[in-house]
């Protein structure tokens, strides 16, 4: 059976104020559509996975946020973490999760932060994909065309030149490379071998659980030993207890750089990491002078390539700025270079602190 895994455990702090770690920006309605990101990532698997086999792996203080934003998915399928330990334990306990339930299933991994223009293409692509890992133990990523030398994404080298034979769309994975320096992303983005990794991964579940047991062996350990307490009250307790031992790392660094049978699938359907104030301005309409602003009580004279993010009441008057975030939200106010966006991370761990 297709299962869905929905990671929405992140804290979005690079999108503060608007994301804070009482409301990360998963659950906010960013787009301005009337839907948040989480439940625009739900609606793009409706047709891949039932309701029942969906699983949000989250922050126990989500588990709220959660259910009212997807009645649909069962209480059940909401695993709890009591920490964060980024996403490679939240990948480990869902995987043991769905194997103590359904030792043959066939799993898709999103993040819950992402938006996608061509719904209908990245459906027929995960499809495609998990045809794939539903006869092969392999691990398949999605490829984006990389556009920038963005050093916030993880790149896969692929190897174009044999696809695999039972799926044209589908290439062996030289190299799998997290976060690389700037002059290291200059050198990919010039070759056309080099994908940015989408965040979203297709295997099927004793893959998985493999590849942990050969990189991650203490995870593996400690998931592998709950297997009588899935489903039962103890589960919780015994989380509670181990969860936050185990590494803080992502699954991209624990299994995608060691993992040696890695595919890629290169593929092009208007995605995007919402990661950052600057990709909400690359995606967002702009007006004549290169700006996006959400708000509806917002001035700006001589001002370019800014983005503005207000409450709706709230007025706004900008003159002279070039190349600016300034997003205001409950009574938090930021002003900062768009080009050193990636600080904000800091400056908003500093504030809440
Ligand atoms: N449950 C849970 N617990 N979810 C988490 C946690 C956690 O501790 N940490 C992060 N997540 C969720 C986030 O909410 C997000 O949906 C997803 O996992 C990915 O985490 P990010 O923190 O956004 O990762 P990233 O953007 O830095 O990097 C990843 O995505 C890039 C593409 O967007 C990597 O996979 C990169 O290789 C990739 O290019
Ligand atoms: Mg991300």
């Amino acid at each position: 059976n297709n299962h869905l895994v929905i990671m929405a455990g992140g804290v979005g702090s690079r999108f503060w104020p608007m994301s804070t770690q009482e409301c990360p920006k998963q659950f906010i309605d960013v787009l301005g559509v009337g839907k948040s990101l989480l439940q625009l990532t739900m609606d793009r698997f409706k047709d891949i996975c039932a309701p029942e086999n969906v699983w949000i792996v989250t922050n126990k203080k989500y588990l709220d946020k959660c259910h009212e934003q997807l009645p649909e998915v069962p209480l059940k399928n909401i695993l709890l973490e009591p920490c964060r330990r980024n996403t490679a334990p939240c990948i480990a306990y869902v995987s043991w999760k769905i194997k103590s339930v359904d030792p043959k299933a066939n799993i898709v991994v999103s993040p819950s932060d992402h938006i996608v223009t061509d719904t209908a293409e990245f459906a027929r692509v995960v499809k495609s994909c998990m045809k794939f890992t539903g006869e092969t133990d392999s691990i398949v990523t999605l490829g984006m065309k990389p556009s920038r030398p963005e050093t916030g994404y993880g790149y896969i080298q692929a190897d174009l030149s044999v696809h695999s034979s039972r799926n044209k769309e589908i290439f062996r994975v030289d190299s799998f490379r997290e976060k690389p320096d700037l002059n290291t992303a200059e050198l990919y983005i010039r070759k056309n071998n080099y994908f940015w990794n989408a965040g979203i991964f297709i295997w099927n579940v004793s893959t998985i659980v493999n590849a942990f047991r050969v990189y991650q062996p203490s995870m593996a350990k400690l998931f592998e030993s709950m297997l009588s307490i899935y489903g039962t009250p103890q589960e919780q307790e015994v989380i509670d207890k181990y969860y936050c031992e185990c590494d803080n790392i992502s699954v991209d660094y624990a299994i995608m750089e060691k993992a040696e049978e890695i595919f890629v699938c290169p593929a092009n359907f208007g995605w995007s990491d919402l990661g950052t104030w600057g990709s909400l301005l690359m995606q967002n309409r702009k007006d004549l002078y290169g700006n996006s602003v959400i708000g509806d009580n917002v001035s700006l004279f001589d001002t370019h390539n800014t983005i503005v993010h207000a409450l709706k009441e709230k007025k706004v008057v900008i003159q002279g700025l070039d190349g600016y975030i300034v997003a205001e939200d409950d009574g938090k106010l930021l002003i900062c270079k768009l080009s050193e966006e990636q600080r904000i991370k800091q400056f908003a761990e500093d504030q809440e602190k």
